[in-house]
């Protein structure tokens, strides 16, 4: 039964892996959701929340764009919240750094405007541990900030994208007064609503095709993209929620997750070789993710993660079947 009928609310990038879940959870709970898109006349890219439950009665789908300050204030003007997730996801440093700045500056301005009760915004671990000068010891929590320099240096321009994003938003939202939650999550792993693969997706499906033969020698955080989407939704609706929340459920090493791959899944041409056995093997880094914890958020296991993926890009035909009997892919936690 719908808990909060009546309150609106709006996110941006709507059609986006994340942004979908984040629809499909709001909408389950009652919610009427403004999802922005660039084109919502492109019934292709728009289906799948179109057809989402609850859709027909109370989803909009509100044309607008990161560098178009009307689109977004149409957008938001009446909504009692806003969930900004809308950003590109690359690193070319020209569609990266300013739309997700200028963006962000743009939606919390048009947030302010209308008087939304919070905003949350969707920034990344990128905002986060890019900092060569860490302890490796140190843990990662909502303390820590990326270093831009770092970021520039080697030209890792998403990390420097959302840390500056990331800065821009805590900024404008102090200069207005607006009150914003900020979920930084890590690598999101599950399935997908939306019919094209993502980038975070791109980095499992990668090992499952044969395009790459090795494995680097390098850990990565993994997280749930269901637990992403109802981390959002409890930061804005926990009245006492402030701050940042690191959204990460554990860290692995590639060979871990090849490993987990291969089980699960032995007929996919998977690697099984390090690319860089010379050096020693890469640490995982201690983080927290108390904060969410704290706040009632339980975590899906890694592996359930990747298992969710690989079954979602065989079900969405990005991946062929296997052909052996089914019951061998049933997970073993
Ligand atoms: N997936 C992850 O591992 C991960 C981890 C941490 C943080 N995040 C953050 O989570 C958010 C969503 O990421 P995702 O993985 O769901 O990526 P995604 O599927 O690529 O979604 C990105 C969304 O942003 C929209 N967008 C991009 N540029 C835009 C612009 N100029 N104007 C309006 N909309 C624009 C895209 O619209 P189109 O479909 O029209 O291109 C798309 O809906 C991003 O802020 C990302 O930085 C993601």
């Amino acid at each position: 039964m719908p808990s909060v009928s009546g309150r609106v609310v709006c996110v941006t990038g709507a059609g986006g892996f994340i942004a979908s879940w984040m629809v499909k959870l709001l909408l389950e709970k009652g919610y009427t959701v403004r999802g922005t898109v660039r084109n919502p006349a492109d019934d292709q890219k728009n289906f799948h929340l179109r057809e989402l439950e609850g859709a027909k009665e109370r989803l909009t789908l509100c044309k607008a764009d990161l560098l178009d300050y009307g689109s977004l204030r149409e957008a938001i003007n009446g909504c009692d919240g806003v969930f900004h997730t809308a950003s590109p996801v690359t690193d070319d440093p020209e569609q990266m750094v300013e739309p997700a700045v200028i963006g962000t500056r743009n939606v919390i301005i048009a947030a302010s405007e209308a008087k939304v009760r919070r905003v949350v915004f969707t920034s990344s671990i990128g905002a986060v541990y890019m900092d060569p000068h860490r302890h490796p010891d140190q843990v990662v929590d909502e303390t820590c900030w990326s270093d831009l320099d770092f970021c520039q240096n080697t030209k890792n321009w998403y990390c420097y994208g959302k840390a500056v994003a990331e800065k821009a938003a805590w900024e404008v939202a102090k200069e207005k007064e607006v009150d914003l939650v900020v979920v930084n999550p890590v690598l999101v792993l599950g399935p997908l609503l939306q019919p094209t693969v993502n980038a975070s997706i791109v980095h499992i499906l990668k090992y499952l095709t044969g395009v790459v033969k090795t494995y680097a020698n390098s850990v990565q955080a993994y997280v749930h993209v269901r637990d992403v989407a109802l981390a959002h939704i409890l930061v804005y609706e926990t009245p006492a929620a402030s701050g940042r929340y690191l959204c990460a459920e554990s860290v692995l090493h590639r060979g871990e997750v090849v490993e987990i791959l291969s089980k699960f899944f032995p007929e996919y041409p998977i690697p099984t070789k390090c690319s860089d056995e010379t050096k020693p093997r890469a640490k995982a880094y201690k983080f927290s993710n108390l904060k969410l914890k704290d706040l009632g958020l339980e975590f899906t296991s890694v592996k359930q993660c990747l298992y969710d993926t690989v079954r979602s890009l065989q079900e969405k035909g990005h991946l062929p079947l296997p052909t052996q009997n089914d019951e061998s892919l049933r997970i073993h936690s």
